[in-house]
């Protein structure tokens, strides 16, 4: 089906950019992860060493294309996928998302992109703001103790090891920066759909996720 758009929000670690590249993939859509958005404008503050609490300098902005490609998020040419999941760029993005001209240059990118054909994009304001039209909304939660595991065992994969206590504060902690900020902050859409994962798998999670999608498409369709 033509132009057929899914949004996926919720909480920090609850897998909406694994289960959404994997669904795409599936599907044949185009997946598109704002998240990597905000940690490339990140990466480019600590790089450019500006101030990072004064807004006006982030218009560095306006001389740099940030997009979301085949599943690699590019600061002009340059692929920075590496570089957006270091420990400095978590622990500054949810400040840097906070600010109105960053949201609204990357709101843009993002409804631009999402003007292509069979989209599946994620991040925490997608069904409220960024895509409202969207033909499927979800909203992805799962309980903060399974997704603090979930990111030990994806650190304990790439062979560091963290405590899953201090995880559990950082998730914490981007949760309520996230959702209690003043300009669109994650929040469910009214007219989303509540996906749990805590006791389900990646794989069960997108097939749940896939069914949703069908038989959206179905009503549609009808
Ligand atoms: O999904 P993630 O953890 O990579 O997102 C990083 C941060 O970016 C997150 O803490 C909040 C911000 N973000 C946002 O404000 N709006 C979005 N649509 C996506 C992410």
């Amino acid at each position: 089906m033509a132009g057929f758009k899914v949004a996926i929000d919720g909480p920090a670690g609850s897998g909406k950019s694994s289960i959404s590249k994997n669904i795409a993939h599936k599907l044949g859509m185009t997946h598109i992860d704002t998240g990597a958005m905000y940690r490339a404008v990140t990466l480019l503050a600590i790089e450019n060493q500006i101030d990072m609490n004064d807004e006006s300098q982030y218009h560095f902005l306006e001389d740099v294309h940030i997009t979301y490609k085949d599943d690699h998020i590019y600061i002009g040419d340059r692929i920075v996928e590496k570089e957006i999941r270091s420990k400095a760029v978590t622990d500054h993005v949810s400040l840097v998302s906070s600010f109105p001209y960053v949201r609204k240059k990357l709101v843009e990118i993002q409804q631009k992109l999402g003007e292509t054909n069979n989209i599946i994009m994620d991040g925490r304001d997608i069904g409220t703001v960024v895509l409202p039209d969207a033909d499927l909304k979800i909203f992805l939660v799962a309980d903060v103790r399974e997704r603090a595991k979930r990111r030990q065992q994806d650190k304990q994969n790439q062979g560091y090891e963290v405590d899953i206590e201090k995880l559990i504060d950082e998730i914490t902690r981007r949760d309520q920066l996230d959702s209690q900020r003043k300009i669109s902050p994650l929040k469910k859409a009214e007219d989303a759909i509540v996906v749990d994962s805590t006791h389900m798998t990646l794989q069960q999670t997108v097939k749940k996720i896939i069914e949703l999608i069908q038989s959206a498409k179905g009503v549609i369709n009808e």
